[in-house]
């Protein structure tokens, strides 16, 4: 295992390093990715550089490589943004660009252990995301790892020539349960 941080059953989580660069690059460019995200414009090295460096700059986000264990796979991220210490909130995000990987359950995996760790070690109160209502796969694997739909603000993602709904989801400490 390489640096792991957080440790679960098939995968674990460890800090991204600039090897992984041109692999999340690849990732983050790959239209059918890029249709689940609210980013639309591409991302290009630099850019990339510098979300990446910025990562373990500030206690305000928190990024993470998502690894099979076996193989030593990286297959994705996840983590946190706008992390608010203040109301102890805190955005979750995800995205697994190995798409062979997709719908095996890593993904609610990964979630379990960041949310144990925003609960349990950053205190977090509240844990929320936004996912589009045309992206079937994430809010079944939101489900899956414990978040609650709270809303959803009508017909206010225009893709692919067409009006979607912005899902908004959360999990709070209480709800919290790591059986
Ligand atoms: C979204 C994502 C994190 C989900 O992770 P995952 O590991 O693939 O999730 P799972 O293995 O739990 O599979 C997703 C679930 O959705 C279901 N699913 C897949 N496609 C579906 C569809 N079109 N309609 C309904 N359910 C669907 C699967 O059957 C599975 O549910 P089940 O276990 O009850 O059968 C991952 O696929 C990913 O990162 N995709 C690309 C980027 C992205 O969408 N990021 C999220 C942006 S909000």
């Amino acid at each position: 295992m390489d640096a792991p941080f957080l440790i679960g059953e098939r995968i674990y989580l460890r800090p991204l390093d600039v090897d992984d660069l041109d692999r999340c690059l690849r990732w983050i460019n790959d239209p059918e990715i890029l249709s689940t995200l609210g980013r639309r414009e591409p991302m290009g090295r630099a850019a990339e550089k510098e979300w990446l460096e910025g990562q373990y700059k500030s206690d305000r986000h928190m990024n993470l490589a998502i690894v099979v264990a076996d193989g030593d796979r990286h297959i994705g991220n996840c983590g946190f943004n706008a992390i608010d210490y203040v109301n102890r909130n805190a955005i979750f995000g995800i995205l697994i660009g190995d798409k062979d990987a997709w719908g095996q359950g890593y993904g609610p995996e990964a979630a379990r252990l960041i949310l144990k760790y925003g609960f349990e070690e950053l205190g977090l109160h509240r844990i929320g995301l936004e996912a589009y209502s045309h992206n079937a796969r994430a809010l079944r694997a939101y489900e899956k790892a414990g978040f609650i739909h709270e809303g959803t603000l009508r017909e206010s993602y225009f893709r692919h020539g067409t009006f979607h709904d912005t899902i908004v989801m959360s999990i709070l400490a209480s709800e919290w349960s790591n059986e």
